[in-house]
């Protein structure tokens, strides 16, 4: 028997994140339409899924098996597969691309492969979590930049001579991100440069990501396939050499089932919607539902992406407001530590081209209501660009 028995030390750790209010519960979703469904016994409308564009809601029509039976490097390479990655590539604009079945997996598994210890990287403080466990595996030395601060141009090269930029292209709890002079002239400045694009990819013309709408061509270029598109994985976008290494050395590539032909074929018929009218007739609606959004908050100007945090600091007041705002029949989920800073907690409002008008201006309202007249966090969450 040992000493203290783990379901004992683990009952304690939980009561202490309980008094900090950070417990974390999985709401319980039922019959979901859209961006409406039942939480537990409340009939609720959403602003906090991904699913950007509506899509997560197709039912695939494909008969492809289950599953890969193997790592990809086995005996679980399909046609499917390699036809997503020439079509994935295409869209990124690069040589070849690499599935992954899903963006955490690829982050972890990239970063460590590509990172040396001979490398120097500047990662942005705000980094998505992958993004920093994939570094910490590089063992790479990092230099964590004050969040949007290109690094210096002068900065130091490691050993191995290559200077790495790791950036999301709009930071998924922000709603804003680098500019596209500050990226470029990094690439010009010789920087390799890292972007997980998870919140841009999909949501400009043509399918197109954030970097490519604006002329962008990163070293490595990271899309999501769970967000925009509505599915599930990511890909990995980059030239023929470095596609090689990663599909030779990314540990969570080459020790992992590849992707399920089934959510390939899922992703192939995504990507079709993502690349043709019915794509351009839901970006115009999220564009619209943005414009709708910024004018009921008064926000200076339109947001860069569908992200909107309301910063409320306390993860007490995050939770209450969430809370208050789910008895009006709203779900924004409260976001706390360690997904957001210590003192951060918001709302992070998201918006789906299947909002309609009314569900913004009731949300809006209903948060004028809970949050007080001053509306101090409504002025200042507007993210600039
Ligand atoms: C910037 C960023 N990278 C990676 C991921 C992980 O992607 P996935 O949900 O496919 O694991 C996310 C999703 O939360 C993200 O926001």
């Amino acid at each position: 028997m040992p000493a203290v028995s783990l379901d004992a030390r683990l009952r304690q750790r939980l009561a202490a994140l309980d008094a900090q209010g950070l417990r974390r519960e999985m709401p319980e979703i039922r019959e979901r339409q859209g961006v409406e469904y039942l939480l537990g016994r409340q009939r609720v409308v959403g602003f906090c899924s991904n699913d950007y564009l509506g899509l997560s809601q197709l039912v695939p029509s494909g008969t492809a098996p289950a599953g890969a039976a193997s790592s990809r490097l086995i005996c679980g390479d399909l046609d499917l597969h390699r036809e997503a990655e020439q079509a994935l590539a295409e869209l990124a604009q690069q040589e070849d691309a690499v599935l992954f079945p899903s963006g955490f997996q690829l982050n972890v598994g990239v970063l460590a492969s590509l990172m040396s210890p001979e490398d120097r990287v500047y990662s942005d403080e705000l980094n998505h979590a992958s993004m920093i466990d994939g570094l910490r595996l590089s063992r790479a030395p990092r230099t964590i930049l004050p969040h949007l601060t290109p690094p210096p141009r002068d900065a130091p090269t490691g050993r191995g001579g290559i200077r790495w930029w790791v950036t999301e292209s709009i930071f998924s709890m922000d709603g804003d991100g680098a500019s596209q002079g500050a990226l470029q002239n990094a690439l010009d400045d010789g920087f390799c440069l890292y972007i997980d694009d998870a919140h841009g990819f999909g949501l400009h013309a043509g399918g197109q990501g954030w970097p490519q709408a604006h002329g962008v061509r990163p070293t490595l270029y990271i899309g999501t396939l769970s967000k925009a598109l509505g599915c599930a994985g990511a890909f990995v976008a980059g030239s023929t050499t470095a596609c090689d290494w990663i599909r030779t050395r990314a540990r969570s590539f080459v020790f992992s089932t590849g992707t399920s032909p089934r959510v390939v074929e899922s992703i192939l018929e995504g990507l079709a919607l993502l690349r043709g009218r019915a794509g351009d007739e839901a970006r115009r609606r999220l564009r619209q539902n943005l414009e709708h959004l910024a004018k009921a908050l008064r926000l200076p100007e339109v947001p860069i992406a569908p992200i909107v945090p309301i910063i409320l600091g306390s993860n007490e007041r995050a939770v209450a407001v969430a809370t208050e705002l789910l008895v009006r029949g709203w779900h924004v989920q409260a976001i706390r530590p360690p997904t957001v800073p210590l003192g951060a907690a918001r709302l992070r409002l998201t918006l789906s081209a299947t909002h309609e008008p009314e569900h913004i201006d009731g949300l809006v309202a209903a948060l004028r209501d809970v949050l007080g007249s001053n509306h101090r966090e409504l002025a200042s969450s507007a993210p600039t660009p």
